[in-house]
């Protein structure tokens, strides 16, 4: 079970409009402690939270203080760690049993982003492999790990930025992109993977316009997308998720890229509710669609996105804005988080070996992930 209050620490609050912030990460190891950037109260408020303990992770994860894929691995990595501190036996086996129901509490926060289970699974295992050693080294072995999965998350998602500019339509005036949700710094460890493609195209003078989805219900979009443009300087302008078939119409976007989830073996991919909508129209007008995200985000296990699981979140989430209630007693809510966009609504997969069509995703399925050069 993944307890539900969390008592926040807060290390440090302020109101983001006083300030600007040169490098976002979300995760952040301090001292003896993960120091998160709590991603509910932004924009109004700049807030980063100290979590010591396993169980004020996973809830940090199911209450989306730390979302999006990757970030939410790299935190559940360093749940594992904090876990492994609290486990107080001298018996190696019973190490290993209380350490296994650490990885379960943490399994159970969030069902879509495959890169939580990616990313418990490899710090379960350097632990195993390290098994002959103390159960001091043990632990230390599962930090060193975490640190790792965080530090390569980097450089995966810079990596992901440039093979993303290789793709990218060559168009005589600078590029219109679309995004939904934010797959940003703040949902990795400090960089993104669609505004990675996006930060790139930045950087390399070839952007115009960023053109960022609101994203309802949780607002990812609006919230968290536009204010790591605003600290960038990039430029940005916030649509409701209604108005994209519109723009696209109008001719206002060149390409549209997001982040994923999980993407199946075909190709098909899950990612935050209304992406699959977005795919669709952006077919209907020949707008190229491409989903950034790095190999740890593709699940070989599935054959395709049918067998995915989709988070069902709290209705509160959609008849609620702030302290206002939206609907009248007596309606009924649906609230799934992930929607899945099939493969041949993709115009190219964007990992950080390069960017493939969905159906030759499996020249990737060595069983290990290469490292990067
Ligand atoms: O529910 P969230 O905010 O965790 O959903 C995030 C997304 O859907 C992102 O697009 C996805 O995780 C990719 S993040 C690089």
């Amino acid at each position: 079970m993944v307890p539900n209050a969390l008592c926040l620490r807060y290390k440090f609050k302020t109101q983001t409009s006083k300030l600007k912030i040169s490098m976002i990460y979300p995760v952040n190891w301090q001292d003896d402690r993960v120091v998160l950037i709590d991603q509910t109260r932004l924009p109004a408020e700049y807030a980063w939270v100290d979590i010591d303990s396993s169980s004020d992770m996973a809830t940090a994860i199911k209450t989306m203080i730390v979302r999006g894929a990757p970030a939410i691995g790299i935190a559940a990595a360093y749940g594992m760690y904090l876990g492994a501190r609290e486990i107080e036996t001298e018996d190696k086996d019973e190490f290993f049993n209380q350490l296994e129901e650490v990885a379960r509490m943490l399994r159970q926060t969030r069902p879509t982003a495959v890169n939580l289970f990616w990313a418990i699974d490899r710090v379960l295992k350097t632990a195993r492999d390290a098994g002959n050693g103390t159960l001091e080294n043990i632990k230390a072995v599962l930090l060193s790990t975490a640190k790792a999965i965080q530090t390569e998350d980097l450089q995966t998602c810079q990596a992901i930025g440039d093979r993303g500019l290789e793709v990218l339509p060559a168009t005589p005036e600078k590029l219109r992109i679309l995004t939904h949700c934010n797959a940003g710094a703040l949902a990795t460890a400090g960089y993104g993977t669609a505004l990675g493609v996006i930060r790139s195209a930045w950087k390399a003078n070839r952007l115009a316009m960023v053109y960022a989805d609101e994203t309802r219900p949780r607002l990812q979009g609006a919230k968290l997308t536009c204010w790591e443009c605003v600290q960038e300087g990039i430029p940005v302008t916030a649509i409701a998720d209604n108005m994209a078939a519109h723009c696209m119409k109008l001719k206002m976007i060149d390409a549209v890229v997001v982040g994923a989830d999980r993407i199946a073996a075909n190709g098909d991919a899950a990612n935050k509710i209304g992406t699959y909508s977005l795919a669709l129209v952006a077919k209907a007008h020949n707008i190229p669609f491409f989903v950034a995200a790095p190999l740890s985000t593709i699940d070989f296990k599935l054959a395709t996105g049918e067998e995915i699981p989709i988070e069902e979140r709290d209705p509160s989430e959609i008849y609620k804005v702030g302290n206002t209630i939206l609907t009248p007693d007596g309606v009924e809510f649906y609230n799934p988080a992930f929607d899945v966009t099939p493969a041949e609504a993709i115009a190219a997969i964007i990992t950080e070996h390069g960017a493939v069509p969905p159906g030759e995703l499996a020249q990737f399925n060595s069983g290990s992930i290469p490292a990067l050069k």
